[in-house]
């Protein structure tokens, strides 16, 4: 049997430069209202872009990190042509190995949460510990790609295994932005949506509108629309009473790291929703690759939350919205306990925990 056609978006959230030594980003901060891409060359450019959420959602923000990292080295390695040769004939595979690790542990600084960063520069400083001088690069890019791709695949396959829980005229809840924008591929918690849409099954989506940074109303609605699946947003806060009239079928959500034991580190407000969704007997369902999984974290209480800049909530575009000087929480995720998660649809299908390697 031939293999299933592979969906994908109509853009590309990361992308390798067609120019020059760049990495491409789509520029997430201005969606819905340009779409714009963004060329980063320096180690400063790409931890700014991850900070700020240029490129964002675990599996995008692993993909970008190994390419950057590609391109960084790539950078230094050919400022010009003579110096490269000085650089590789005094440069032991040892110097060379550390800069990568060098870099690497400085690109993971940018966010703490998402496990995938740390998985994807894992695997570009392996690639690189055996590699010779003068075949680094092209080793550093081969690896890259090939996390590209394998998030593509993953994502596929994450659809392909959760399509069948959307039934025609479903109702499904989602919260923040889990699609292709947060991937290289089809999405996690959307994957299913896009498989399903391509089978024939006809349902709509509610997005969380996901404050404060909004990526459920800028990013889920914008890709949603593109795709041209029916997308209804709605405050964070109307999510509990929408559950309980009963029209929701099931959540869908996807992860930023899920511990040994099945807790689920995702955007905040997760955590409510799945409270609220087992209150009113709706299924609760965690989408993600093999990536997102962190069986060396045994359970979600150690899992580190990023917490952001209270300009966030301070200010509502350019108007502030808080009295000055009044203090802010602004946990940019929350933790989800296993017990409250009716299936994990990943890659490798329907899982259970405990997960193990
Ligand atoms: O802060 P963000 O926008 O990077 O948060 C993203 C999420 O919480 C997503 O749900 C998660 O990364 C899964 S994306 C496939």
């Amino acid at each position: 049997m031939p293999p299933p056609i592979q969906l994908l978006p109509p853009f590309e959230t990361v992308s390798w430069s067609p120019t020059e030594r760049a990495l491409r980003v789509l520029d997430q901060r201005r969606l819905p209202n340009a779409e714009t891409y963004l060329d980063i060359r320096t180690l400063d450019e790409l931890i700014d872009a991850i900070r700020t959420l240029a490129v964002r959602g675990a599996p995008a923000i692993g993909v970008a990190a190994a390419m950057g990292l590609a391109v960084l080295v790539e950078r230094e390695l050919q400022l010009d042509a003579a110096s490269a040769e000085r650089t590789r004939d005094a440069a032991t595979r040892d110097t060379l190995h550390a800069r990568v690790v060098s870099l690497a542990s400085a690109i993971e600084t940018a966010r703490p949460t998402a496990v995938n960063l740390r998985w994807a520069l894992q695997r570009m400083c392996k690639r690189a510990e055996h590699e010779r001088a003068e075949q680094l690069v092209s080793a550093l890019r081969e690896e890259a790609t090939r996390i590209r791709e394998e998030d593509r695949a993953m994502c596929h396959a994450i659809g392909q295994h959760g399509a069948p829980l959307i039934s025609q005229g479903a109702h499904v809840l989602t919260h923040c932005n889990a699609g292709a924008l947060a991937t290289a591929g089809i999405g996690t918690a959307l994957a299913p949506l896009y498989v399903a849409q391509s089978r024939g099954v006809s349902f709509k989506v509610f997005a969380d509108e996901t404050r404060p940074l909004l990526q459920g109303a800028r990013l889920t609605a914008w890709e949603l629309q593109r795709a041209g699946i029916d997308v209804t947003v709605l405050p964070d806060g109307a999510a509990a009473s929408l559950l309980a009239t009963g029209r929701i079928s099931a959540v869908f959500v996807g992860a930023d790291r899920i511990a040994a034991n099945g807790d689920v580190a995702n955007k905040i407000g997760t955590y409510g929703l799945a409270l609220a969704a087992r209150a009113h007997g709706v299924p609760f369902h965690v989408c993600a690759p093999s990536s997102t999984f962190d069986v060396q974290t045994a359970t979600g209480a150690e899992i580190t939350i990023e917490h952001r800049d209270a300009s966030e909530l301070a200010t509502f575009g350019e108007l502030r919205v808080l009295p000055d000087n009044v203090d802010v929480y602004n946990p940019a995720f929350d933790v989800t306990p296993h017990s409250l998660v009716t299936h994990y649809i990943t890659d490798r299908g329907l899982l259970r925990p405990p997960f193990h390697d």
